[in-house]
């Protein structure tokens, strides 16, 4: 089993780049099916999500073939829309394949989807979108069956601005006969990517990032070359990441606008951070508490940098509170921050969080994605050695995170722990 070992005490300097955002590529990736031509995708980052859903769409007959950051398939060879369930389960975005598979194939059958311990994943709004435009769904010992020889356009309301559900309806209704429209949608910056992308191939979607999106159904999707917009999750990292350990940094290939919540609420805390067209200047030297930080859909705090905030709130003068409204339970890393002689209570959905001075390396577990990389952010300012295990949910998201911030000056290295079979 691999962990990551983090020295505490390095402040960062220099300059990183940030790669393709996986929660566009992930869609973007389901979205490709729709096409029976050449797609080429630009700025891939090297995550093992993105492996998980390249292994998927092999599966279902794509050729797929990568050089470097950029990816190209060719899903004219599409020929099942059965997935294979050790697949399925790796991760939740393979659900996003179920609108494209139905509009390409007229039927598909999931498991249900697996990916990080962060809370109840339902998929009802997913389910009651696609049997509005017509799908024939059945649930049967664990898998859901989905099928229609056309699906029909509808008037969607969505119950809560789910990111998936958006997604995977948006997609359903790419080949739907008539049009579509979906109310109180998600207004993430990674759904206009994706409606950017299937416009390229020749879809009519308009209204993303706003709270009523319209399809009107086409037949055929052609070629496209896509560059992917910039994980802003992995840019609040960082900025989180010069908080904790201090210093001052670059950070390149940056939308601002795509963080206006994360730079206002993370100025709060003290940190600098001065915005270019296309990257930011970080720097900090104390950081104080904030009475509150409250996640929300976009284009409110993201659910996503909650425990990265949660890691440089630990450090802050005073007391913070921390409010997660998208998810129920996203806590599981207040338990490993308490570890290190963190101070903070739960209460309902708020963590009360008392800044310490100094806290103090310990053993972890990542339990999820976001929380495995606030575990490494809180190492970088601690005392002595931290080692967090369980580094595969890190590596779902981020791409070679130890290096990233090695290359910033921080001293983080993966070791391979020795597998005792006894
Ligand atoms: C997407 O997950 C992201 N994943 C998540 O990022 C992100 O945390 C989340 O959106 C919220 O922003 C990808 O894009 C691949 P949701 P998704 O549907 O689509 C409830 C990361 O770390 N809900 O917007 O699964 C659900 O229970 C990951 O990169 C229903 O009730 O999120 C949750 O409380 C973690 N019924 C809320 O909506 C449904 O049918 C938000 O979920 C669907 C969702």
């Amino acid at each position: 089993m691999e962990k990551l070992v983090v020295e505490g005490g390095k402040r960062l300097s220099g300059k990183t780049r940030i790669s393709g955002a996986k929660n566009s590529i992930l869609p973007i990736l389901a979205a490709s099916l729709l096409s029976s031509e050449e797609v080429e995708i630009k700025d891939v980052p090297d995550i093992s999500d993105v492996e998980v859903m390249l292994d998927i769409l092999e599966c279902l007959g794509v050729n797929v073939s990568r050089e470097s950051s950029t990816l190209n398939l060719n899903p004219s060879s599409l020929c099942t829309s059965e997935i294979p369930e050790s697949l399925m389960c790796e991760m939740r975005s393979s659900i996003f394949l179920m609108g494209p598979l139905l509009g390409r194939l007229g039927k598909v059958k999931v498991s249900y989807p697996g990916g990080c311990d962060i809370g109840p994943r339902p998929i009802d709004l997913h389910l009651k979108g696609l049997a509005s435009m017509g799908a024939k769904i059945s649930e049967e010992s664990g898998y859901v069956y989905a099928e229609a020889s056309k699906l029909r356009g509808s008037t969607i309301h969505l119950d809560y601005p789910s990111v998936g559900a958006t997604e995977n309806l948006m997609m359903a209704a790419i080949f739907a006969r008539g049009s579509t429209k979906i109310y109180n949608v998600a207004k993430e910056p990674e759904i206009v990517d994706l409606q950017n992308f299937l416009n390229k191939m020749g879809a009519k979607v308009k209204g993303a990032g706003t709270d009523i999106i319209s399809i009107e159904g086409v037949n055929y999707l052609n070629k496209v070359s896509h560059r992917l917009i910039p994980d802003r999750i992995i840019v609040g990292t960082m900025i989180a990441a010069v908080g904790v350990a201090g210093g001052e940094i670059i950070i390149d290939n940056v939308i601002p606008e795509h963080l206006e919540a994360v730079i206002a609420k993370l100025r709060e805390t003290g940190i600098e951070i001065w915005e270019d067209t296309d990257s930011l200047l970080v720097k900090v030297d104390r950081i104080k508490a904030v009475n509150s930080v409250r996640t929300l859909p976009y284009p409110g705090y993201p659910t996503d940098m909650q425990p990265q905030t949660m890691a440089l709130l630990s450090y802050a003068d005073g007391i913070s509170v921390i409010m997660e409204n998208v998810f129920d339970g996203r806590f599981g890393h207040v338990e490993e921050f308490k570890k290190m002689g963190a101070q903070i209570t739960i209460d309902g959905r708020s963590a009360i969080i008392k800044g310490v001075n100094k806290l103090t390396g310990a053993v972890l577990k990542a339990p999820d994605l976001r929380a495995g990389a606030a575990l490494v952010l809180a190492g970088l300012s601690a005392e002595g050695i931290t080692i967090v295990d369980e580094i595969h949910h890190i590596d779902r998201g981020y791409e070679k995170l130890e290096i990233q911030l090695q290359n910033l000056g921080a001293k983080v290295k993966r070791v391979h722990a020795p597998v005792i079979n006894v």
